[in-house]
């Protein structure tokens, strides 16, 4: 759990006329230069108009994509910058954090950079808190400092994971990569009843439980550690039917030749699984309409492609229906959720998808720990 609470927006005292350098996550999907789904910038409004409201004028920081310490116009904040105005007036928004490489280094000399001018510091970037970079970890040495009502909220609901409200408590995981989410699994064996694994990841946990895997993504190194999980004696689901393409076919190409078949757990050579099938998706969903708390971290198959998007949308669904107390993390589960028009259906959707699962695995994060450090609460 978190060590000690965060300085909030009320604890910088008188901020009238004062200039508030705010760091954001406007890290928003861009499709042809467009924003795709504006959630991170509208997140980011109370934030912002409580501090104009009380006087303060406020710079916006930000990072954009990863153009990698560069500036790239393809990573522009320009379309951000248009929206974030549209919302709320008066508001300055730097150009990319991450076209300089003082950012990801956290160079002190960007970091004075950034302060310059500046009274106080609010840091409201839930999902890049994890990121060790000047932005977040520099001002708070500095200036007086505060978390922003985004960053506030998703610290106590994402920490509130490690105590669930209501049991049976239900993780729903999903997304590509197993590396990246074995820590946050092994941290949530500890406090959920059930574990539910889809998308891309469940592979690599059927290959552990003796399964031909085709040509599916699957982490080798990552199989022992699986084995050992699902030997814990820990209440683990994986999928029993799966819709897979065949050799040849192409993901994200519904209109390719590829063959689709809805098969069982074991695929043949050069077929691919890109999705749970109907039952396993069935089950997933009476599993989460019998849970008490149900949090739900990445697509349990290509959503993106409408040949493979059934599982997911199945698992949205049930997160939308059941009683239970529900919390969607990440940008994929959330996207989803949103596309099905279902986003306002659970009780908390998440800007988050690194940050929340690292909360929840470590209960801490490097930019809560330097607001925690600030000179106004040491
Ligand atoms: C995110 O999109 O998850 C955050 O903005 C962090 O971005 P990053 O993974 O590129 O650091």
């Amino acid at each position: 759990m978190t060590a000690a609470p965060l300085p909030g927006l009320e604890d910088l005292g008188d901020i009238a006329g004062a200039s508030v350098l705010v760091r954001a996550d406007f890290n928003v999907p861009l499709r042809s230069g467009e924003i795709a789904d504006d959630l991170r910038i509208r997140a980011g409004v109370p934030t912002i108009g409580w501090l104009r409201g009380r006087g303060a004028s406020v710079v916006v920081c930000a990072h954009l994509g990863r153009p990698g310490g560069r500036p790239d116009p393809a990573w522009s904040v320009e379309p951000v910058r248009a929206r974030l105005n549209g919302l709320v007036e008066g508001v300055e928004l730097l150009e990319n954090l991450r076209f300089d490489p003082g950012e990801e280094a956290d160079d002190p000399a960007f970091t004075d950079g950034l302060i310059e001018g500046c009274d106080f510091y609010v840091n409201d970037a839930f999902g890049v808190s994890h990121r060790p970079h000047a932005s977040i970890v520099g001002p708070p040495r500095f200036l007086p400092s505060a978390a922003g009502r985004l960053l506030a909220r998703e610290v106590e609901v994402l920490g509130g994971m490690r105590h669930p409200p209501r049991r049976p408590f239900v993780a729903v995981l999903g997304g590509s990569k197993v590396s990246d989410k074995l820590g946050a699994i092994e941290a949530l064996l500890e406090v959920v009843d059930t574990l539910v694994v889809g998308g891309a990841m469940c592979f690599t946990f059927l290959k552990a439980r003796g399964h031909a895997v085709g040509s599916s993504r699957c982490e080798d190194a990552m199989v022992e550690r699986c084995r050992a999980l699902l030997d814990s004696g820990a209440d683990i689901r994986l999928p029993h039917d799966i819709v897979a393409l065949g050799p040849g076919g192409r993901l994200g190409r519904p209109d390719d030749a590829g063959e689709v078949r809805h098969t069982g757990p074991d695929l043949g050579d050069g077929w691919v699984g890109a999705d749970i099938g109907p039952g396993s998706a069935a089950a997933f969903g009476d599993v989460i309409l019998d849970a008490g708390t149900v949090f739900w971290n990445g697509p349990m198959g290509v959503f993106e492609d409408p040949r493979f998007a059934a599982g997911t949308g199945a698992v949205a669904a049930a997160a939308a229906e059941t009683r239970a107390y529900t919390v969607v993390g990440g940008g994929d589960s959330g996207a989803a959720l949103a596309g099905l028009g279902l986003a306002g259906e659970v009780d908390h959707v998440s800007t988050g998808g690194g940050a929340s699962l690292e909360l929840i695995e470590k209960g801490d994060l490097c930019g809560l720990a330097a607001l925690r450090g600030a000179p106004n609460a040491r």
